[in-house]
This record gives C-alpha cells, structure tokens and sequence, in this order.
C-alpha cells in the first residue's frame, strides 16, 4: 500500500487538512473524506463533466485530477456554491426553468456555469453552449439549462 501524503487546502471557504493515497482523484476525496456528495461520479473518464469542480476559480474534472494538486490551492465543490443559507442566483433559475431533471448533470453544470458566469457575467447563448459544451445531460435537452444560465446572467 503506497504511503498517504498530508495535503492542506481551503475548501468551500474553509482550511482543512487531509491525508490521501497519490492515487486518489479529488472526487473521491471530496465525497470521502469530506463527505462532499455533491459531486458525481458518472463516466469516470473525463467525459461527461459531471465530477467538476472549481480549483483557484477555474473548472477541473474531480475524476480525473489527483487530490495531492489540491494542496495549498483554494477548491470550491457545489457545495460551496450557495450564498450563505441561500441558493445562488444560478441555482434558483436551474429551478426556475426546470433544468434540473434526474439532476445527476446539474452539479457539474452549475460548477461550468459558475465559471463561466465569472469570466462573462452576461453571457451570449453561444457563450453558455460553449462554456458547458463539457458536461453531458441525458434529460433536458440542453435548452433550459442554456436558459437558466442566460437568465442568471441577466439578473
Ligand atoms: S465523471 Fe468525471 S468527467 Fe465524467
Ligand atoms: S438532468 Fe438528468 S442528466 Fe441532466
């Protein structure tokens, strides 16, 4: 068995420190050390988007990223995405415009969107198509997620 290596990071606005096997990718981590079940596992291969999570601001697939690149860096789940006890703009108008359906997509959705929304607050709809052109949704179709976040934007 490889030895753990202690890595300390801020995760959803806090500093915590944990111990993890090399191997080990961030969304295991999350959801096993930090009992962060938000994140999904789905593909496990980099493909569908829906393990995402936010590193220094910018998105990465937790499937794929090893937890030890987290040390000393600031990680956001989607979690850590609500305004205090409140949901996010973003998340309200996932809601408001029916994009969530089995909602097994919507985490790493709203995990792109955020990024996106931070790089172009009032994005075009070719913008969204492009910023989420990452994370597959089995359900929806597409078109209320493109909404929702294009209502965000606007709010
Ligand atoms: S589970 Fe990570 S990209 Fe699909
Ligand atoms: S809501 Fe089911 S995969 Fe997107």
């Amino acid at each position: 068995m490889q030895p753990e290596v202690e890595i300390r990071f801020t995760l959803n606005g806090r500093p915590v420190r944990t111990h993890v096997p090399p191997t080990m990718a961030v969304l295991e981590m999350v959801r096993e050390r930090f009992a962060l079940t938000g994140s999904k596992l789905a593909c496990g291969e980099g493909e569908c988007g829906a393990c995402a999570v936010l590193l220094d601001g910018e998105p990465v697939l937790g499937c794929l990223t090893p937890a030890v690149d987290v040390d000393g860096r600031v990680l956001v789940t989607v979690e850590g995405l609500r305004h205090k006890a409140d949901l996010a703009p973003l998340q309200k108008a996932f809601l408001m415009e029916g994009a969530v359906q089995c909602g097994f997509c919507t985490p790493g959705m709203l995990v792109a969107a955020t990024a996106l929304l931070a790089e172009h607050p009032h994005p075009s709809r070719e913008q969204v198509r492009r910023g989420l052109e990452g994370n597959l949704c089995r359900c929806t179709g597409y078109v209320a997620i493109v909404e929702a976040v294009e209502d965000a934007g606007k709010r």
